[in-house]
């Protein structure tokens, strides 16, 4: 939610400013704005390529900061875009987060004669931060912080010291970039690669000082802070289109590389188990554990969701699940000998973290499945296991569920080991996880197929995904992917509750993508698809290689590659992302901005 972007150094600012928030667009994109000391402010409704085109001015200027702004206060419009100023005019701020508190400051404010342009909470703030300058940006940043509640990550500039950006994160993620040629501040990494992969992850509570060629971190206490500085092993590649015509293409193609990143090094075919460095330490606690609790939001939800099936049928492990914007506010019983799992590709989601918090407060073991290295809840938990799928920019989620569905298996292998799943068994999965970018690149052959489907498809305004099994989850899954690149209504549903209402809204005009991989509930979801077809609904079954005939059953049937049923949820979701992106693409929108999201959920 919200991206930011901050360089001070030698060489010209505007286009390395603008080309961050390129990359950062994902994080938000209904305008933007850009500040260059010396040259002013520049902002634009839209997405960046709008922007670009009113900051007309050929800045010589080296140092500023730029933001892509998702609303939270405000409609988005030019008045609402940051940088916002404070009362002189001469200091600048963009924020990421959310001012809890901003109504009472605001009305103090307006008791001592500040007035508002915006109806932002970021004004409220560097308004505040004016009111405290006299001179020193970075100890009036430090007392307005005192008085905000909320979440952040900021940076501030001051027009007439331009060799200097203060920056600050609580909450929202924060990360410096440590140039040969200048300093950066920025929401993401990726937004630096091309400049330096030296970072440094600040904590919560830090402020950060920048010139061209230094940097001090004071952290919450006030004291000086050492931060380690770590190499972000991602590459300028990773974050560019490649060719493709949308990043939500380019990932789901990239599938068969992710899972084997996702895999590498950790399967142990012969012993037929895994190794999962991040747990190992806690090995002895994850094979008595009695309960396991997952928690995630949206498609990180559906990818525990499949979790909860196959741990508790190959790990022997009870599992309950929660979304984490309810598992956060409910009451909960912490038990002995159980642990917490979150999953989430950004590591950032405002309210996986509060969840993680809370079950920390509570002495539960703290675990992760992340795909962003030191990410808030990365650090947040006790071990885990990174995903290892690369930068993900598309908003809707494609190869990081993937690596997420592959990351439950392997810990399902690991757990599994442990409490009674045998060699040969594990050996089987081992085998199928290995084969699986093999199959990934064989179903991505269906693509032709899928397309042709997806422009007879788009023009319906409902859908429903089934599933059984493993694969309820993926319906789900299918229906939210559908949902947001489409605006399509869809709804996911298990095949044995069509029956208990939802069979109601069949009919010509509602067609139904059925998941039967020839499985143990083949036979039931063969009966769901006759109960379907007879309500007129037209029907495309995605099935797989070794399904029995399925005669005159159905509309247009997808056979996609037969595997291990630990990991064929991945084969099947693979096919949805690819339907969701043509009948997306086919629609005419934009699949990898979808409207009213932003990549990650840093507000609540
Ligand atoms: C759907 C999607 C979202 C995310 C959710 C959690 O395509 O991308 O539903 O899965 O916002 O995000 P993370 O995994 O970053 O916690």
């Amino acid at each position: 939610m919200c991206g930011i972007i901050g360089y001070v150094g030698s060489r010209s600012a505007q286009p390395i400013l603008l080309d961050g928030l390129r990359i950062l667009e994902y994080r938000g994109y209904d305008s933007a704005g850009i500040f260059i000391p010396g040259s002013g402010v520049c902002k634009a409704v839209g997405p960046i390529d709008e922007l670009v085109k009113v900051c007309t001015d050929t800045s010589t200027g080296t140092s500023g900061i730029a933001h892509t702004r998702w609303a939270t206060h405000g409609q988005p419009t030019e008045a609402n875009a940051h940088p916002h100023h404070d009362m002189s005019e001469t200091l600048w701020l963009v924020h990421n987060g959310i001012i809890e508190n901003h109504q009472e400051i605001k009305e103090g404010l307006r008791a001592r004669g500040v007035t508002f342009y915006s109806d932002t909470d970021t004004e409220v703030l560097v308004k505040l931060i004016g009111t405290f300058h006299q001179g020193n940006l970075r100890q009036a940043v430090q007392a307005a912080l005192q008085v905000v509640r909320g979440a952040y990550g900021l940076a501030v500039m001051y027009e007439r010291d331009p060799n200097t950006i203060v920056a600050a994160r609580l909450g929202s993620p924060l990360v410096l970039g440590l140039g040969n040629d200048g300093n950066f501040v920025s929401s993401d990494p990726s937004a630096l690669l091309a400049h330096t992969k030296d970072v440094i992850y600040l904590e919560d509570g830090d402020i950060a000082v920048l010139t061209n060629d230094s940097y001090e971190i004071i952290s919450q206490r006030g004291a000086p802070a050492k931060r380690v500085s770590t190499t972000v092993d991602w590459s300028v590649e990773q974050v560019q289109k490649d060719g493709y015509p949308h990043f939500m293409l380019k990932e789901t193609h990239e599938a068969p590389e992710v899972i084997t990143n996702t895999a590498r090094g950790r399967l142990l075919p012969e012993a037929g188990n895994v190794k999962l460095g991040g747990l190992e330490p806690i090995l002895d606690r994850l094979s008595n554990l009695r309960r396991l609790h997952v928690i995630g939001c949206g498609s990180a939800y559906y990818a525990g969701l499949v979790g909860k099936y196959i741990l508790e049928e190959y790990a022997d492990l009870p599992v309950e699940i929660d979304l984490a914007s309810e598992y956060r506010y409910k009451r909960t019983y912490p038990e002995k000998h159980s642990a917490i799992l979150a999953i989430s590709q950004s590591g950032e989601t405002a309210d996986t973290l509060a969840s993680l918090q809370k079950a920390k407060q509570q002495n539960l073991l703290t675990l992760g499945v992340v795909n962003v290295v030191g990410s808030a809840i990365a650090r947040e938990t006790h071990a885990g296991v990174y995903n290892h799928a690369g930068p993900e920019i598309a908003v809707a989620s494609t190869k990081a569920f993937l690596s997420q569905l592959t990351v439950l298996a392997l810990i399902a292998v690991l757990i599994g080991r442990q409490r009674g799943l045998s060699r040969t068994d594990g050996q089987d999965i081992i085998r199928a996880i290995g084969d699986l970018p093999n199959l990934l690149r064989t179903t991505l052959g269906l693509e032709d197929q899928i397309k042709e489907i997806a422009t007879r498809y788009h023009t319906y305004e409902h859908m429903m995904f089934i599933g059984r099994k493993f694969h309820t989850p993926i319906a789900y899954e299918g229906a939210l992917k559908v949902k947001e690149v489409s605006y399509i209504h869809a709804e996911g549903y298990a095949g044995g509750e069509l029956k208990h209402g939802p069979i109601a809204l069949l009919d010509a005009d509602f067609p139904v993508v059925a998941l039967a991989p020839y499985d143990d509930v083949f036979p039931k979801m063969l009966a769901n698809i006759e109960e379907v077809r007879a309500r007129q609904a037209p029907t495309i079954v995605i099935t797989t290689a070794d399904a029995p005939e399925m005669g005159t059953l159905t509309s247009d049937t997808l056979v996609m590659p037969q595997t291990h049923p630990i990991v064929q949820p991945i084969v099947t979701t693979l096919v949805l992302q690819l339907l969701a992106y043509h009948i997306g693409v086919a629609r005419g929108h934009n699949v990898d901005r979808p409207r009213n999201l932003a990549k990650s959920v840093t507000v609540e």
